[in-house]
């Protein structure tokens, strides 16, 4: 089974292939969303010490264990568990929160399509006011099937790539898009700052106040940064089985996570000067980025182009993301199932097409279907990163920390004594002690 596996070609690919799955809606759709409902400043504080100190040790952990087994998350955790315990378990868990993120992701990602082609086409380049936009957004992801329709392309692209097991073709992908995104980010920050009152985004953003910070917050900022590093679903694990003998894993796991934080903040400086300096709302939720993008835009020279590529880029930035979360499953499909690759991406397919449907209706024809008083693409996005995400984490820190073989722990971190020596005692404290502590405070604090 392991000599028919494929790696990595370079270590830069591998680099670009991990920030693809990292980068994506996470970071300009769900990040805006999440720190406008969640106090902005008090999250943000919350939001980046959860990815020192939880995030990085976590991302190595997931690392050491998918390349010290060079396997799917299943037969890793079996491999490398002590005999007879059930440590294993819990990759259902992961494979189970990966399909359904992928499930609610592919909806927003469709939108994203709805979006380039409506700004090429001129719908969304009119100079009207901000009500426009958001009748648009919400007349649109209401009439069920053009949603519908873009979630389902959305998925077909997804599997058809998948299915090619284009491992260089997503190495090359990520490595031209991801600066390219990074370019018009940044066109976008500078423009949005100069816009009158840009001024008092910045303080919503990065000046926190302390008494908004709830259980609800830290439990908001804690889902976010599991989300948008793609951690505790085993995404970072299964492409580290794909990983080379020679690539560092905690100076990998430090530059993902750097970039990461630095596109979503970059999206913050996008979203809450515009938003401010137009007197809109920041608690609006999911239909942030795309009430208020849009109308930026259209009140841009040459928006239109912006808009449209801007949206291309999102889609493709998505695309990496679903692909590194659908592997997961896939990994696990043909090497415990014993299905092809073929096969694997097939039923991967189905799976995210029955639930995908399902929440792609859920602004729709399904609004009305609730469960806990949620629709099933709020459940979803909100158990998987809110608990799923969370659990798996705790477990995989643990894993990592107390049950692995020290010696390999230590080989795996340090490339056999070779790299980041320095920095391991301190990710070890971290995996033993912080990352279970902190997110079972995160947890407990929430439930009293
Ligand atoms: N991190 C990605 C983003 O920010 C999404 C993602 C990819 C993901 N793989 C994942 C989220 C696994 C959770 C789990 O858009």
């Amino acid at each position: 089974m392991k000599n028919q596996r494929t790696l990595f070609a370079t270590k830069l690919g591998v680099i670009a292939a991990s920030v693809g799955s990292a980068i994506g809606l996470g970071n300009i759709w769900r990040f805006p969303y999440e720190a406008g409902q969640h106090g902005g400043g008090a999250f943000l504080i919350i939001y980046l010490a959860m990815v020192t100190i939880v995030g990085i040790p976590l991302i190595c952990s997931e690392f050491v264990i998918g390349r010290a087994s060079q396997t799917n998350v299943l037969g890793a955790l079996r491999k490398l568990e002590r005999r007879g315990s059930r440590w294993h378990w819990i990759s259902y868990l992961g494979i189970l929160s990966s399909l359904m993120i992928l499930s609610f992701y592919c909806v927003v990602a469709g939108w994203t399509l709805e979006y380039g082609f409506a700004s090429i086409n001129g719908a969304l380049s009119s100079q009207a006011g901000e009500q426009y936009y958001s009748d648009y957004f919400r007349t649109f992801t209401g009439e069920s099937m053009r949603p519908l329709h873009w979630a389902i392309v959305f998925l077909t692209l997804n599997y058809l790539i998948l299915r090619r097991g284009v491992r260089s073709g997503i190495e090359r992908m990520s490595n031209l898009m991801t600066p390219l995104l990074f370019v018009i980010l940044v066109v976008f920050c500078v423009k949005s700052l100069m816009m009158p009152g840009a001024a008092e985004g910045l303080k919503f953003l990065f000046v926190p106040d302390f008494s908004k910070i709830t259980p609800d917050v830290l439990l908001g900022a804690m889902g976010q940064a599991f989300f948008s590093l793609s951690l505790g679903v085993s995404t970072l694990l299964t492409y580290a089985s794909y990983f080379k003998r020679d690539v560092p894993l905690v100076k990998s796991a430090s530059i993902i996570a750097g970039l990461d934080t630095a596109f979503a903040i970059i999206a913050g400086l996008i979203i809450f000067p515009a938003l401010f300096s137009f007197n809109m709302e920041p608690a609006e939720g999911p239909r942030l980025v795309f009430e208020v993008l849009p109308y930026i835009f259209s009140h841009t020279a040459g928006g239109q182009f912006w808009a449209a590529g801007f949206f291309f880029l999102l889609f493709l930035a998505s695309i990496t993301s679903t692909i590194s979360m659908s592997e997961i499953s896939i990994a696990f499909f043909c090497e415990e199932w014993h299905m092809s690759r073929e096969k694997a991406s097939l039923l991967n397919y189905v799976i995210a097409l029955v639930f995908g449907t399902i929440c792609a209706l859920s602004f729709g024809m399904l609004s009305d279907f609730t469960i806990f008083g949620m629709t099933v693409f709020d459940l979803f996005n909100n158990i998987t990163a809110n608990y799923f995400m969370p659990i798996c984490c705790i477990f995989f820190s643990i894993f990592a920390g107390w049950m692995m073989d020290k010696n390999l722990l230590h080989n795996q971190l340090t490339n056999n004594g070779k790299t980041a020596r320095r920095f391991f005692p301190a990710i070890v404290f971290c995996l033993k002690f912080v990352a279970p502590t902190a997110i079972l405070a995160v947890f407990v604090y929430q439930l009293i």
